[in-house]
């Protein structure tokens, strides 16, 4: 893959797309839709609007995060809290694919009112060449898939979508963020999915219950960072388990630690963290979250298993 190449290439394209008119990039923080902001501000400059959803399923600090990296680059994102409208839509929803498909109505939908206020014609996004093939083979529905599987998103949602990165994979489109000039916390950012926590609650996703997993997932993600895993992550299940705290019985919550070694996320390994990681985390997670009473390490690679829970 020639990448200076591809990225001139995808910026003359998105311009002609585009025209004299506006687009909305929709920004996660992720890799693949930081490269799209990018790529689609190269070629729009104030014809661009970039919107970060805050859907209150993100991990700790996120939004902020994410912002404040882009206003460094000179790209300013506007963060539209839309917690309200995304609980709303999962709430009592325990099945997986139903609460892929309530995210993916709750992302097209918000996005829809985004380039309406704007009054754009397009959304740019990150869809990867993964995305398509997964939802494609009906692995699972991804929440940024519409048009692959006869949807028509002017039609549901009114706008256009322009993606610029759908035949790379992960790996490539991390080359393509480094040399756009995006910091190494973002080419090298762990991957992390569309309907974010929502993939790692196994049962209704509620407020409360995402809090509980964005804490656990802190101290994952912290003490699994120096093995440099693909991905590291909390999972909250919907069965409890008897324990003992302040020498009481309760019946508490159970997290599975999630860490996986992989190129393209297409298969993957189980990482072979050391015990002594693995026991800081258990040790961590119970004495922060006194409501969990087990932590369990997951010895599945993909397949059989996915990467995440849903
Ligand atoms: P699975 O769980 O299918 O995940 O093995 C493969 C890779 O994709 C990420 N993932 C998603 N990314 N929207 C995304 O943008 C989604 O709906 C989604 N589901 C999973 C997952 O984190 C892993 O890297």
């Amino acid at each position: 893959m020639n990448v200076k190449k591809l990225i001139e290439t995808q910026v003359e394209e998105i311009k002609k797309t585009v025209g004299s008119g506006k687009a909305i990039s929709a920004l996660s923080g992720g890799v693949d839709s930081s490269a799209c902001t990018v790529l689609a501000h190269r070629a729009l400059g104030p014809q661009l609007k970039s919107v970060f959803i805050d859907h209150g399923l993100m991990r700790a600090g996120e939004p902020q995060e994410i912002a404040k990296i882009f206003a460094g680059l000179g790209i300013a994102v506007d963060i539209a809290d839309k917690k309200k409208e995304y609980f709303a839509a999962l709430k009592g929803k325990a099945d997986p694919e139903e609460k892929r498909k309530a995210f993916r109505y709750a992302f097209y939908s918000s996005f829809g009112k985004e380039v309406l206020k704007s009054k754009a014609r397009f959304l740019i996004q990150g869809t990867i060449a993964a995305d398509i093939i997964e939802t494609q083979k009906g692995v699972k529905t991804q929440h940024n898939i519409l048009e692959q599987i006869g949807i028509d998103p002017e039609k549901g949602f009114g706008f256009k979508v322009i993606e610029p990165l759908k035949e790379l994979f992960k790996h490539e489109v991390r080359l393509v963020a480094k040399e756009l000039g995006l910091p190494e916390s973002i080419w090298n950012r762990m991957p992390f999915p569309g309907p974010a926590l929502a993939t790692r609650i196994i049962g209704e996703v509620t407020p409360e219950r995402v809090d509980l997993v964005r804490a656990a997932t802190v101290i994952v993600e912290e003490e699994a960072a120096a093995h440099k895993p693909f991905q590291a992550f909390a999972v909250l299940l919907e069965d409890k388990g008897t324990g003992i705290v302040g020498g009481k019985r309760s019946f508490g919550h159970i997290i599975i630690v999630r860490s996986v070694e992989s190129r393209d996320a297409m298969t993957a390994e189980p990482s072979p963290l050391p015990w002594a990681t693995l026991m800081k985390i258990s040790k961590r997670i119970t004495t922060d979250l006194p409501q969990v009473t087990r932590v369990a390490y997951e010895l599945t690679g993909k397949p059989p298993a996915t990467i995440e829970y849903i």
